[in-house]
């Protein structure tokens, strides 16, 4: 019996593991998307209101520095409020790179 229960902590680990990475394309288009459009483009539902710049713009994009742009998504910039409480340092970067890079269309280095 003893065996049999830790062959099963062995196959649920994992699962439960994986299941603590944050699915950040969901957080996006809960919290961002309303500003940023659902595509980064700027063209959200209070997009034109507040000014959301165009985070889909690969030019501008390129043109950044990862750890500035983590830094404004954690402590808020102009109109866009601080993410800090809801979101690690990792995940913000997360977000940066995974997220909104492939949405600008941004070829990695
Ligand atoms: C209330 C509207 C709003 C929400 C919600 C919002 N943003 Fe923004 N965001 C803005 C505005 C406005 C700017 C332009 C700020 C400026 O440069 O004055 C901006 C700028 C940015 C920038 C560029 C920062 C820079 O340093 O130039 C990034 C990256 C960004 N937002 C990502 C996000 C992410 C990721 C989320 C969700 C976690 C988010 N934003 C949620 C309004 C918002």
């Amino acid at each position: 019996m003893r065996t049999c229960s830790a062959a099963l902590v062995l196959v649920i680990l994992p699962a439960s593991l994986s299941a603590q990475v944050r699915d950040l394309r969901a957080f996006y288009r809960e919290r961002c998307a309303t500003c940023h459009g659902a595509d980064g483009s700027g063209r959200g539902l209070n997009g034109a209101r507040l000014g959301g710049r165009n985070l889909a713009d690969g030019r501008w994009l390129a043109r950044q520095e990862e750890d500035a742009l983590v830094a404004s998504i954690l402590k808020g910039r102009g109109a866009m409020p601080g993410f800090a409480r809801q979101l690690t340092e990792g995940e913000a970067r997360r977000l940066v790179v995974e997220t909104l890079a492939p949405q600008a269309g941004r070829k990695k280095p």
